[in-house]
């Protein structure tokens, strides 16, 4: 199925060939660490008796997953008579990390920013035609695939190490060497010593890893020695110019 949200970076285009790539071998844990839009979770299929575990440094976003799996109607009610405006948008933007809301009033703040924002960015109101309604009427499904997954709020270092055994999968999709920039981290941006430090991590498992990264030298270099493949998709980190030029993706394992 597919996400409820669009996501820069997200792997809507590569989620078939990432899926493809899973171990024969079922693990008896599936670890999705850098979780965004999740469009590899809900591509990937649900299965009996493994534990999902769904995480993101986003603590926005990661309520916004919460509140979807266990108050949909709730966030359905906050959000159905909301107008797609340049106003709202922008009163939103400003109220989003305000204390004094309810968990489920900055979901549904969210969840609008990421919809109304041009390419998803939840920076500039994008002049387009809205349809929120249809996004709600998602919610429900949404909820039944999250049933059973464990949500996860923290930086991957911890998360890898507290789920890590010989039967545990982790799909890893950073931020992209040098579009680090991107992504909001509680303020604090994604280095180079975090690549360093999530290889350094990924290097130590017992478990397998797939990881997805952009096709960039450093991470060439950083990771040799482990199986590394080339992959061409459209460039979405491209949506505010006209370039939909091919960019090419890394997909690393350590099986
Ligand atoms: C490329 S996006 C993931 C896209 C996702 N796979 C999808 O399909 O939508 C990278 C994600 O990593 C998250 N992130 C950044 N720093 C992190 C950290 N230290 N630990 C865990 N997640 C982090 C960002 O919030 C962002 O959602």
């Amino acid at each position: 199925m597919d996400s409820f949200i669009g996501w820069i970076g997200g792997k809507k285009a590569l989620r078939k060939e990432i899926v493809s790539r899973f171990p024969d071998d079922i693990p008896s844990t599936y670890v999705e660490v850098c979780g965004g839009a999740g469009w590899v979770l809900f591509e990937k299929e649900q299965i009996k008796k493994q534990l999902e575990v769904f995480n993101d440094i986003d603590g926005n976003l990661i309520n916004l997953y919460r509140c979807i799996q266990h108050h949909p109607e709730a966030l359905v009610k906050e959000l159905e008579y909301i107008l797609a405006s340049h106003e709202l948008f922008y009163d939103f933007r400003e109220q989003i990390n305000m204390r004094g809301l309810t968990d489920i009033q900055r979901a549904a703040r969210y969840f609008y920013l990421i919809k109304i924002s041009f390419g998803c960015d939840k920076r500039s109101f994008a002049t387009r035609k809205k349809r929120l309604d249809k996004a709600l009427e998602r919610f429900e499904d949404i909820q039944s695939r999250l049933t059973g997954v464990v949500i996860e709020n923290r930086d991957f270092e911890g998360l890898i190490k507290l789920y890590d055994s010989e039967n545990a999968l982790f799909y890893v999709d950073p931020p992209y060497h040098g579009t680090e920039k991107h992504y909001d981290k509680n303020g604090k941006p994604f280095l180079e010593e975090d690549h360093h430090r999530l290889k350094d991590c990924l290097s130590s498992i017992k478990g397998k890893f797939i990881l997805s990264y952009n096709n960039d030298s450093f991470i060439h270099c950083l990771y040799e020695g482990f199986h590394i493949e080339e992959l061409k998709r459209n460039n979405t980190l491209a949506a505010h110019s006209s370039n939909k030029e091919k960019f090419s993706e890394l997909i690393i394992r350590n099986y």
